[in-house]
């Protein structure tokens, strides 16, 4: 019976794609080369994987309109993580335990098992005494078609952890052992809770992974734990850690004891759209990993999730990056090779010394990457301006203030639309140059500095006549190095 709702609840859904996807399509705001749904709203990746020849990427999706409700689980597979082949909708709500109308299947994880793929995915349902949110199981034979394990839940909070502040489950294995990794909140305080299990179906809770003594939030939503050389990371999305949205911990993980020392902090990204991120391994061993390109109303920045719903969808994936351990134990994020497949019309320049306002040009100036270098040496200004996506009196602008060492994205003048100025602090003492590397797209920019380790990830909602980039020096001159600037091929309309 409840495999028929589920099935019908996902027909309905395909075909209210199947009816609006060529319109949505064409949507003026809609990304040329970062991932998206065919229609409506997408927020957290879930479920990514490479699956039997394939990327699969899984995100929480609602396909009716351009704002989140009723969670399902959109799916598409490819080959390069450019190029995608939307797939039919992987889950739909349908049970008791996950069918609440402000609720649905939320965010977890997939893996394969005994030759199948599992999906680990947390329920939201309300029956009168408040949300509850349980893990649960789905298979799929074929990678595609899925159905929900007849034993659901498998999972409940434990004592102590509020039934609606328990979600996102990530699992890996490990030798003969399955490993969870869960989202919870105890005494107000967030936590990483570790379960295990020799078959995906029964979990014993292991250990608290690591906690919150305040200065991480309340609840960690979208935890995941993987290693990274020798070591172990730790990154989570925490709630009521003000405008911090996507943090790492890096440290020693032991499977004996289930105990995670961790001796250095950090965060992924300083901009105002980079949130919940998932990993996953690629055939050739890289850990990468993605997030959600937007932000929630909760945060204190917020202002709401920008216009695309007045084309019948909103949510994009930030581009995908590589995860890289440094000698210091800081991670870098580096956008995945596979991105300079995209480039075309090449145009270098060996140095470029900058002090009144100058043009560069990158590609069509919408769709775009630029990287440079700035030789800090031959560079004296105060600070170094970069005004991205200017025309029609707006602009972007992102402040290299080398007087007080902050990297600054200001979009209060973007588009008419968006607000807020993301920072963070440069290190730059005994540095000879500071690299910058730029993706430009319709609706974002992703700007990566410090080896990656510094990055803002900001959604824009220019039109396409704002298509210049403006540069100039303050106080002195910049001397840029090494520029690169391309434009991108367009794979994901
Ligand atoms: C994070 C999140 C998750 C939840 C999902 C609901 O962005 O709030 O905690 O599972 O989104 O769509």
């Amino acid at each position: 019976m409840s495999k028929e709702i589920m099935l019908r609840n996902l027909e309905k859904a395909q075909r209210e794609i199947d009816e609006k996807k060529d319109i949505v399509k064409n949507g003026r705001m809609r990304q040329h080369y970062h991932f998206m749904a065919q229609t409506g709203w997408l927020n957290d990746p879930n479920g990514l994987i490479y699956y039997k020849g394939k990327y699969h990427f899984f995100f929480q999706h609602n396909p009716y309109y351009g704002f989140w409700d009723y969670m399902h689980w959109g799916h598409a597979v490819s080959d390069d993580m450019l190029h995608w082949e939307y797939l039919p909708l992987a889950l739909a709500p349908s049970e008791s335990y996950d069918d609440h109308m402000r609720g649905g299947c939320f965010s977890g994880s997939a893996i394969e098992h005994d030759g199948k793929l599992f999906l680990i995915f947390t329920g939201t349902t309300n029956d009168g005494k408040g949300f509850e949110q349980t893990q649960c199981v789905a298979w799929s034979e074929d990678g595609i078609h899925f159905e929900k394990y007849e034993g659901n839940p498998v999972l409940r909070a434990p004592e102590g952890v509020p039934t609606y502040q328990f979600r996102d489950p990530k699992v890996w294995k490990h030798e003969d052992t399955y490993y969870m990794v869960c989202g919870a909140s105890r005494d107000n305080m967030a936590q990483a809770l570790l379960y295990r299990s020799k078959d995906l179906l029964h979990w014993d809770f292991f250990n608290v992974l690591a906690e919150s003594r305040g200065e991480w939030g309340y609840m960690w939503e979208c935890p995941d734990f993987y290693p990274v050389g020798d070591q172990y990371v730790l990154m989570f999305s925490p709630m009521g850690a003000g405008e911090r949205t996507v943090v790492y911990l890096t440290g020693d993980f032991d499977y004996e004891t289930g105990k995670f020392v961790w001796n250095k902090s950090g965060e992924i990204d300083w901009g105002y759209d980079y949130y919940a991120p998932q990993s996953f391994v690629a055939p050739d061993g890289r850990r990468l990993i993605v997030g959600w390109a937007n932000a929630w109303d909760w945060m204190p920045f917020w202002k709401d999730w920008g216009p695309t719903y007045k084309e019948g969808w909103c949510g994009s994936f930030n581009l995908v990056r590589e995860v890289r351990m440094t000698k210091d134990g800081t991670l870098q994020f580096v956008p995945i090779r596979e991105l300079k497949t995209l480039r075309k019309d090449a145009s270098k320049q060996d140095a470029l010394v900058v002090q009144e306002e100058m043009g560069l040009q990158a590609g069509d100036g919408v769709s775009f990457e630029l990287k440079f270098k700035i030789n800090l040496e031959e560079t004296d200004a105060e600070s170094f301006v970069l005004d991205l996506r200017c025309g029609a009196g707006k602009r972007t602008r992102c402040m290299f203030d080398f007087k007080h060492a902050e990297l600054s994205v200001d979009r209060n003048e973007s588009d008419g639309w968006s607000e807020g100025v993301s920072r963070s602090a440069m290190f730059l003492k005994g540095k000879k140059e500071l690299d910058v590397h730029i993706f430009s797209d319709q609706s974002s920019l992703e700007i990566f500095t410090d080896d990656y380790r510094n990055n803002h990830a900001n959604n824009v909602f220019a039109g396409s006549e704002q298509n210049q980039i403006r540069l100039f020096a303050c106080g002195g001159r910049v001397t840029l190095v090494d520029i690169e600037a391309y434009g991108m091929e367009e794979c994901s309309r």
